[in-house]
């Protein structure tokens, strides 16, 4: 891995690590509150080996997840990524760390809130189609945001899902999510049962 990317992965981790710590001393809103390291090794791999091309991320906070995506991309010719953040200070945050990893041309962010953004992006004229998308924003809203980005991805895509499992806190909305995502005969879902738990849902139709 680059080095200027894994400086940066190394130095979120020591922050996120920092905050786990403090707890509740330090607000939610100041938190970054990334994905664990071994998720986005995790998702780095299942990138590569799917060759995606395009990935919308909902939740970007201060750009970790996103830089593990960005660097599966990073030798694939006009790859891309969209990541929907709705804290302008964290969007600023995230792209000094998007321009320090020097993988900030491969991602466009997007402020806003989320389901305005999806919105957007299903109105755009260029029609983008994602082969990856990541849902990691407010957990009461994960069934509107597969609901509003399904048809957004490629027939084979995948769209992910953060904290099914862990925290303890969010076990009932994700009870109801996997029994929303289960339901639907277009897609197959499974959940991989690695520090957080990500649900992995894969399109098989239109
Ligand atoms: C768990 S963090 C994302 C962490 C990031 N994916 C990572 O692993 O590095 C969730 C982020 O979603 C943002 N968020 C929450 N609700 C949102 C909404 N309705 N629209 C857009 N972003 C939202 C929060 O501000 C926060 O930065």
């Amino acid at each position: 891995m680059d080095r200027k990317i894994s400086k940066v992965l190394a130095r979120l981790e020591k922050q996120e690590r920092a905050e786990l710590r403090k707890g509740d001393s330090i607000s939610n809103l100041q938190k970054i509150h990334t994905i664990t390291s071994k998720i986005g090794r995790f998702y780095n791999v299942l990138l590569k080996a799917t060759k995606a091309k395009t990935v919308l991320e909902i939740g970007t906070s201060a750009g970790y997840s996103t830089i593990w995506f960005a660097e599966a991309l990073q030798k694939i010719p006009k790859s891309k990524i969209i990541t929907i953040e709705n804290n302008p200070e964290k969007i600023q945050i995230a792209k000094r760390n998007f321009e320090e990893s020097g993988i900030a041309d491969k991602i466009e962010t997007r402020f806003g809130d989320a389901l305005d953004v999806l919105e957007w992006i299903s109105h755009e004229p260029k029609k983008t189609k994602f082969d990856f998308i990541f849902i990691d924003a407010d957990k009461e809203r994960y069934i509107q945001y597969f609901d509003a980005s399904l048809p957004l991805l490629k027939v084979g895509g995948l769209i992910c899902a953060d904290n099914i499992t862990y925290p303890k806190k969010f076990n009932n909305l994700m009870r109801a999510y996997l029994k929303h995502v289960r339901s639907n005969r277009k897609v197959i879902s499974v959940t991989v049962p690695i520090d957080n738990g990500e649900e992995i849902t894969i399109k098989l139709e239109p």
